[in-house]
């Protein structure tokens, strides 16, 4: 691992000793070093891969209906557990690989409403060209380790994660939504795809949006619109064109369950309404069709036209959140969480 990371490690360990010198901030320095090798790797795998025209996750997908062995199809469900996405995701990348002349969708003889997936000609090069860069790449990732501390820390990994494994809980993820298409007064609320990233990138960079949002993260988005997030993404449309961008997170824990949603507008679609009916379609769907009882949101405490927007549409603040988020210049802004309960949803 590059010295900087450790380093970097190191000093938020440092705060915490001198702010709480009483805590035992071991295990907090081992998964902090985990997570980022994990996030450092990622993205040394990644842009090789994506050199080679793979988007982020076709790799997984290619590389399962490859090991499965001629004639390298799958059903749907059998590649979602292979890969570990959500149907939403699994059906996502399916169709962009489609396109892409990759794989190809056949009816199952067996299932009369099922479709099998199969490697074409050409994803069966591409993998098996893919597959080789991909191990020289991971040669480079652990090219730091000896064979034997290679194998240690494989052992090492091993055991942590059959203990991770027997204490998983067992109660399952909730199914993500499968992608869904909304309609509101003016507005069109419509799954992100990949090719809407730049024009999502460069509404975002407007600094009439960046003073709230920061600037773009497009490595993000496009995981956002490969399904690969937590947050469930969507473009705002207006007379067919991009406007803005739209997104729910769902806190699935039975007895907090809630949504929170986030928004920007491109600063010439700003004031003319459409923010307030995009935040409402969506909230609709969240109570309506995912069975929220209660939807979140925090601007910053001093976004005046973001708080009356959101206040149209019924949400009422609930309290300040202190030095909540920290702005692009670098200084902690509060927030104020506002939230709005089923039977306040206004009217459209
Ligand atoms: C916040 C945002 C989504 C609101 O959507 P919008 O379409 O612009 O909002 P609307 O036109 O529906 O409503 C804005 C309301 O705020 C009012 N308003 C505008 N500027 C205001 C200000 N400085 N102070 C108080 N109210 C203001 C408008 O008059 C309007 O209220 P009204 O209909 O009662 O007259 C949009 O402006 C946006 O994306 N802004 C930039 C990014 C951002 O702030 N995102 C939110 C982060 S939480």
């Amino acid at each position: 691992m590059p010295k900087d990371s450790s380093d970097h490690i190191d000093r938020i360990l440092e705060q915490w000793r001198r702010e709480r010198p009483d805590l035992d901030t071991a295990a907090m320095g081992v998964l902090g070093r985990l997570f980022l090798a994990r996030d450092l790797a990622d993205a040394m795998l990644a842009a090789p891969l994506a050199e080679r025209g793979l988007q982020p996750g076709w790799f997984d997908v290619l590389a399962a209906l490859r090991r499965s062995g001629s004639p390298y199809e799958l059903n749907p469900t059998d590649l979602m557990h292979a890969t570990m996405l959500s149907s939403g995701g699994t059906t996502k990348r399916l169709d962009r690989l489609a396109d892409s002349g990759l794989v190809e969708r056949r009816a199952d003889p067996d299932d009369r409403r099922g479709t099998l997936v199969r490697l074409t000609r050409r994803g069966k090069g591409a993998i098996d060209r893919a597959v080789e860069a991909h191990l020289v790449n991971e040669e480079r990732v652990l090219r730091s380790l000896a064979p034997a501390e290679r194998r240690t820390l494989d052992d090492l990994l091993r055991k942590l994660l059959e203990e991770l494994d027997r204490d998983r809980p067992i109660t399952s993820i909730a199914e993500p939504p499968e992608p869904v298409l909304l309609r509101g007064r003016g507005v069109v609320i419509r799954p992100l795809r990949v090719e809407d990233v730049d024009t999502v990138a460069r509404i975002q960079a407007e600094p009439g949006v960046a003073r709230w949002w920061g600037p773009p993260d497009v490595a993000d988005l496009r995981r956002q619109a490969a399904g690969d997030t937590e947050e469930v993404a969507f473009a705002i449309l207006s007379d067919g064109e991009i406007v803005g961008f739209i997104q729910y997170a769902e806190e699935d824990e039975p007895d907090f369950r809630h949504a929170g949603i986030d928004i920007f507008l491109a600063e010439h679609a700003q004031g003319r309404g459409l923010g307030t009916e995009a935040i409402r379609t969506l909230a609709r769907h969240l109570i309506h069709e995912r069975g929220h009882h209660r939807i979140t949101i925090d601007p910053t405490a001093d976004n005046a036209r973001a708080i009356r927007a959101y206040e149209k549409v019924g949400f009422r603040p609930v309290g300040i959140l202190r030095d909540y988020w920290r702005s692009p210049e670098g200084t902690w802004r509060d927030g104020l969480l506002m939230d709005l309960l089923a039977s306040e949803l206004g009217p459209t």
